[in-house]
């Protein structure tokens, strides 16, 4: 019973020391524009850098969808490459000068072919 608690303190841990927050892009089709939506404190860093991840692989990057995005701007509008049709995307937020430090994951999406 402890260790499981630990265990879930600890999961929600990294989440938590962050106040950055990626939604998942509506209707992202491969090969198309989408646009890309973020939330952010004052204390989030300045720049980030954006990966298109499979969520199923724990190294599962499919793409580099910006590198040194303007934390304030707050979204973007970029292009997908071509991608396989599937259920199990991911954005994931990334510290520039270290990319194993994760501002936010987005929910798990579909991109349509
Ligand atoms: C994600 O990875 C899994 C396992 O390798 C694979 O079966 C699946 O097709 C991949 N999904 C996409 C969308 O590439």
């Amino acid at each position: 019973m402890r260790v499981t608690s630990l265990v879930s303190l600890l999961a929600l841990a990294a989440p938590l020391a962050s106040a950055f927050t990626l939604s998942a892009p509506t209707n992202p089709t491969s090969g198309e524009v989408t646009e890309i939506h973020w939330t952010f404190k004052a204390t989030d860093p300045a720049t980030f850098d954006l990966f298109l991840m499979n969520s199923t692989q724990a190294f599962g990057l499919v793409a580099f969808l910006g590198t040194e995005l303007e934390t304030d701007l707050g979204q973007i509008t970029t292009l997908l490459p071509a991608l396989p049709a599937g259920d199990d995307y991911q954005l994931r937020a990334v510290n520039v000068e270290n990319v194993d430090i994760v501002l936010a994951f987005s929910p798990v999406f579909a991109v349509a072919a």
